[in-house]
């Protein structure tokens, strides 16, 4: 009796630890007991002094997970081997937060020496900082290890979709990454938060002749971004990518998609009739009808984008420092 008791004991506490290859929302309950609170307080404190870094932590974690899988790959410096992924099209001048990373990272590792990896810490920023702005929570499954190396240039560029993207492309880089339509429509309510510099839409505001190839609503919607964003220079001013709540967690993404006014051409590309992907279309309106239906899927969407090729147990390593491999300092 005693040793089946010590048995199950041990599968229990095995099963809480998170086997190898499986994270666990319980992984560091032993380890780093205070790791989420930390965490929690930083972000926090962090838009307390700038609302968006938000938008900035959450897109972190996107695109750290798209390119290689999550494992941190994207928090890289340049230095002897390393070609940081920073420096790709969709990274350069646009990625955000890293400060904050940078110092839940210090906190960390005097609270926990070398335990809670750094991929952990941007899921768990992730959902904090969605929560913070209005929108759902959730368990955070932990026991990510950190990557030794970086994504090329060339393949950070090819594995995080471009805004100028169809539907069709959209579609196919989600599904290479194993995600679906449903995780395609809800993540991009992501864009419920946050801003997008006037390089990344100005091809879709200068492209064609105002009036002429818009209904009235969407040429004023138009003549306003034309205000904010001129036809040459001003490549980084920035415009709310939810013209309506862009501090707020909500689903009004999804209203101003159905209205024509989604910022990005790859946000208008889920509710454009030219497109008429039905099953696209039908969740875009689900989600502007009932904001519930949107957390729900967003909630196990982003699980689902948290899990791909995470690197578990003697797979990579936990970094002392986020912004370079523990090789670097031997
Ligand atoms: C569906 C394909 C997607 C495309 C084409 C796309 C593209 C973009 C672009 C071009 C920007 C503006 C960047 C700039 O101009 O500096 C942006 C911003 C943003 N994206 Fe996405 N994105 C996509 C999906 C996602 C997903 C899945 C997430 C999160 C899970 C996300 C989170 C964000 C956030 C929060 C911002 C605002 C960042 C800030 O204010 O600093 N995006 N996205
Ligand atoms: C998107 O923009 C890039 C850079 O301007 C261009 O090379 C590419 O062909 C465009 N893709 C589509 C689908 O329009």
């Amino acid at each position: 009796m005693a040793k089946f008791l010590l048995i199950f004991l041990l599968l229990a506490i095995l099963s809480l630890a998170g086997a190898d290859g499986v994270l666990s929302p319980y992984y560091y309950l032993e380890s780093c007991p205070l790791a989420e609170e930390i965490v929690r307080h930083t972000v926090e404190g962090a838009l307390y002094q700038d609302p968006r870094i938000a938008a900035g932590l959450l897109r972190l974690h996107f695109h750290d997970c798209f390119v290689l899988g999550c494992d941190a790959s994207v928090l890289l410096d340049d230095a002897d081997g390393i070609v940081s992924e920073k420096n790709a099209v969709p990274n350069k001048n646009s990625l955000r937060g890293f400060e904050v990373i940078d110092f839940i990272k210090a906190l960390l590792e005097e609270a926990c020496p070398l335990t809670v990896s750094c991929a952990d810490i941007l899921a768990i920023a992730a959902r904090d900082a969605v929560h913070l702005r209005g929108g759902p929570t959730w368990d955070v499954y932990l026991g990510r290890k950190d990557s030794l190396k970086a994504a090329s240039i060339s393949t950070t560029n090819q594995m995080i979709p471009a805004p100028n993207s169809s539907l069709e492309m959209l579609i196919s880089n989600f599904k290479d990454h194993g995600l679906d339509i449903v995780d395609l429509v809800s993540l991009s309510g992501s864009h419920t938060i946050g801003r997008s510099r006037c390089v990344s839409f100005k091809d879709r505001i200068y492209g064609l002749p105002l009036n002429e190839e818009y209904d009235e609503r969407r040429s004023i919607f138009f003549h306003i971004l034309r205000s904010i964003c001129p036809e040459s220079g001003g490549d980084d001013k920035v415009v709310p990518l939810d013209s309506r709540t862009s501090r707020r967690f909500d689903n009004l993404y999804y209203i101003n998609l159905l209205r024509g006014e989604g910022l990005l051409h790859s946000d208008n590309a889920l509710a454009s009739e030219e497109d008429a992907e039905e099953s696209v279309l039908s969740l875009v309106w689900a989600y502007a009808e009932d904001q519930e239906l949107f957390f729900q899927h967003y909630t196990e969407s982003i699980i689902k984008m948290g899990n791909i090729n995470v690197l578990t147990g003697i797979e990579g390593e936990v970094r002392h420092n986020c912004r370079f491999v523990n090789s670097y300092y031997h």
